[in-house]
């Protein structure tokens, strides 16, 4: 085990990183692409299974009616699937002890959700580096857009190198007092939340930051079982939650220590509200806000820090911001954001799903599911 087994994984990923995120398609063909935004609306897509929870009930049950939207015998297959092929062998050996003494290492709720998604999926261990697996995963676009009246638009795409679990999307409506709390968009099996809303309030969209954690981020599961970090799935969950608004929210997610660095795009129900939050573990490197009246009424963040160029080979946020200048502020909408979540590379053959959300009209909260990605045209 420890750093021969580290090594080994290190070269392992190094090799398969560049052709799991970079897409190679010159700026020139993006250029050209960008007159095919509405050809690639058209192109098929699903609405996922929405599963509704209830937090008034006990956690090791309110997972229950996962099961009636996904077959118990798939759901165990996919996540053995996902676990194979993400998570180092001797990683499940080191799991084990902290599994058989789960409500030592995690907090409440989670480690009754935990111990009932097992009962369902296997073992607690199993459904702990599942949780993980995914912890590491959200390779992303998340766009934030205020238009001419002040209407502030959220969209994400969720990529992942991960064909299955376009049939393990999400939507999942959280019940307090009988009473939507919030929502979001998530994978059967997993219990944080990378694209959440609270009603009325405001939207919550995680993008990793950088791909360092793909060979280091057996480091943030130690991180958060013996440092006590929060995953940060779990504090967008947390947020939706608790804060009372927009301020609140953006303040919590930028104080909580977290296991790992990550984007948090956040958009409020009110004109001007919409950040793009960049996180260290314990604390803010940048706060990114929308300035509509100085021209900036869009912010686009993907997987690397807004101020420095992106990878040479990786043309989402060019391609993403191009697209927005084309719209404009006066016809930007939750379809034509769509549309920009649309364009090749912005959706590209690893995106799962696409989100569209408005807080100030919380009922067109709206997941697509791209069977195919969206192959280069
Ligand atoms: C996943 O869903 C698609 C439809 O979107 C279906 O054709 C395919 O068979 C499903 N795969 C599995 C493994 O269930
Ligand atoms: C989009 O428009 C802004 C403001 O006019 C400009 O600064 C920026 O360079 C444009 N971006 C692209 C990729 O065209």
């Amino acid at each position: 085990m420890g750093p021969e087994a580290g090594t080994l994984i290190v070269k392992k990923l190094r090799s398969e990183v560049p052709a799991l995120f970079f897409n190679p398609t010159p700026p020139a063909a993006t250029m050209l692409l960008l007159g095919l935004v509405l050809v690639l609306s058209g192109r098929a897509q699903l609405a996922p299974p929405e599963v509704t929870i209830s937090l008034d009930e006990e956690p090791v049950v309110r997972w229950d009616p996962l099961l009636e939207a996904f077959e118990p015998d798939f759901l165990r297959r996919a996540a053995a699937q996902v676990i194979d092929t993400t998570v180092p062998k001797w990683l499940h050996e080191a799991i084990i002890p902290l599994a058989l003494d789960l409500e030592r290492y995690i907090p409440q709720p989670y480690a009754g959700e935990i111990r009932g998604l097992a009962s369902h999926l296997g073992n607690p261990s199993d459904v702990i580096l599942l949780n993980f697996a995914y912890e590491i995963s959200a390779f992303c676009t998340s766009i934030v857009a205020q238009d001419n009246a002040g209407h502030v638009y959220h969209g994400r795409n969720l990529d992942y190198p991960h064909p299955v679990l376009r049939n393990l999307t999400m939507d999942v409506i959280f019940l307090k007092n009988g009473k939507e709390a919030y929502r979001g968009t998530s994978f059967a099996g997993y219990i944080g939340l990378w694209t959440g809303q609270s009603p009325n309030k405001f939207t919550i969209s995680g993008d990793q930051r950088g791909t360092d954690r793909w060979w280091n981020w057996w480091k943030n599961v130690v991180s958060a079982f013996i440092l006590r970090r929060s995953p940060v799935s779990w504090l967008v969950r947390e947020t939706l939650e608790e804060a009372k608004d927009f301020q609140e929210a953006v303040m919590r997610l930028s104080k909580t220590p977290i296991i790992t660095g990550v984007y948090y795009i956040v958009a409020g129900a009110r004109a001007g509200e919409g950040v793009v939050i960049t996180r260290n573990r314990a604390d803010t490197a940048d706060i990114w806000a929308l300035e509509p009246v100085s021209g900036g009424w869009y912010r686009v963040e993907t997987n690397f820090d807004h101020w420095l160029p992106p990878p040479a080979r990786d043309h989402r946020r060019d391609a993403a911001n191009k697209a927005l200048n084309a719209t404009g502020q006066d016809h930007i909408s939750m379809e034509t954001l769509y549309q920009v979540l649309s364009l090749y590379p912005v959706c590209n053959g690893r995106t799962v799903y696409t989100t569209i959300m408005s807080a100030a009209t919380p009922e067109k909260y709206n997941t697509v599911v791209r069977p195919q990605g969206c192959p280069p045209i």
